[in-house]
C-alpha cells in the first residue's frame, strides 16, 4: 500500500515538474514578442545616419510643410533625414522603458552637418524638438556627439510673430553654442532661406 502511494507521489512530481519546465520556454517567447513588437513601432526609421548632412525633422508630419522646406534646402545635396517622431523620446525627468534619446544623439554623431527643422506651434518650436534639447541637459558635457557640428535651424508656421521668429533662433543659437557647436543662422520661412542655403552650399564646396 506505501509504496502504492509513493509510486503515486512521485508521478505528481513528475508531471508537475514536466508542467513548469514546459511553460518556461513560453513566457520567455512572450517577452521577446513585446521587444519585438515594441522595435516594430519604427521599423522603418534609420538606426544609424552616415554621410555629412543630416535632417532633423521635428513636425508632427512626416511629409508636412517642414518636411518640404528642409527638403527644398538641401535640394542637391546629399543628406539623410530623421524623423523624430520615429523614435521615443519621453520628457525630461520621465523614465520609461525604451527610450531611445541615446540612439538619436549616437545617429547625430556622424553626421557633420547638422539642420534641424520645426514648425511653429503655440508661438514656439515643436514638442519633439523641445524635450529633445531639453534632454541634452542630461549627457555630461562636453559632448563629443555634438561637438564641432554646424548647426542650421530651419522653422516655418502659418504665420510666426516677429516675437517667435527672434525667440527660436535665438534657443537654437544657445544650444548650439552650449555644446560646442558652430551655429550657421537660421531661416524662418521658406520665402526667406536663400542667403542661408548660400552659406551651406559654400561651406560644402
Ligand atoms: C498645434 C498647432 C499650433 C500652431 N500654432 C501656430 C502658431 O502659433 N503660429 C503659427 O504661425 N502657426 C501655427 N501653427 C501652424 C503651423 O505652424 C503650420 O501649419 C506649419 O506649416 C505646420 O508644419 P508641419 O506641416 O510640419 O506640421 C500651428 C499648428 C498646430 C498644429
Amino acid at each position: 500500500m506505501k509504496r502504492i502511494i509513493r509510486r503515486g507521489l512521485l508521478m505528481l512530481v513528475a508531471v508537475f515538474v514536466v508542467v513548469i519546465v514546459g511553460c518556461a520556454p513560453q513566457g520567455t517567447e512572450k517577452g521577446s514578442d513585446a521587444a519585438q513588437s515594441a522595435t516594430q513601432v519604427n521599423a522603418s526609421a534609420p538606426q544609424t545616419v552616415e554621410g555629412d548632412v543630416v535632417f532633423v525633422n521635428t513636425s508632427r508630419d512626416p511629409k508636412g510643410n517642414t518636411y518640404a522646406m528642409g527638403e527644398a534646402f538641401l535640394e542637391g545635396v546629399p543628406h539623410k533625414t530623421i524623423f523624430l517622431n520615429d523614435y521615443k523620446i519621453y520628457q525630461l525627468g520621465q523614465h520609461f522603458e525604451g527610450d531611445q534619446f541615446n540612439d538619436v544623439v549616437q545617429m547625430l554623431s556622424k553626421a557633420d552637418v547638422i539642420v534641424i527643422g520645426t514648425p511653429v506651434y503655440w508661438h514656439m518650436m515643436s514638442g519633439g524638438l523641445k524635450t529633445f534639447i531639453d534632454r541634452l541637459y542630461e549627457l555630461d558635457r562636453p559632448v563629443a556627439a555634438l561637438q564641432g557640428k554646424k548647426l542650421y535651424f530651419l522653422m516655418q508656421g502659418m504665420s510666426p510673430s516677429e516675437e517667435t521668429k527672434k525667440q527660436l533662433p535665438y534657443t537654437m543659437s544657445r544650444v548650439a553654442n552650449r555644446y560646442d557647436m558652430e551655429y550657421m543662422g537660421a531661416a524662418t520661412s521658406m520665402a526667406d532661406m536663400k542667403e542661408l542655403q548660400d552659406t551651406l552650399r559654400n561651406h560644402l564646396r
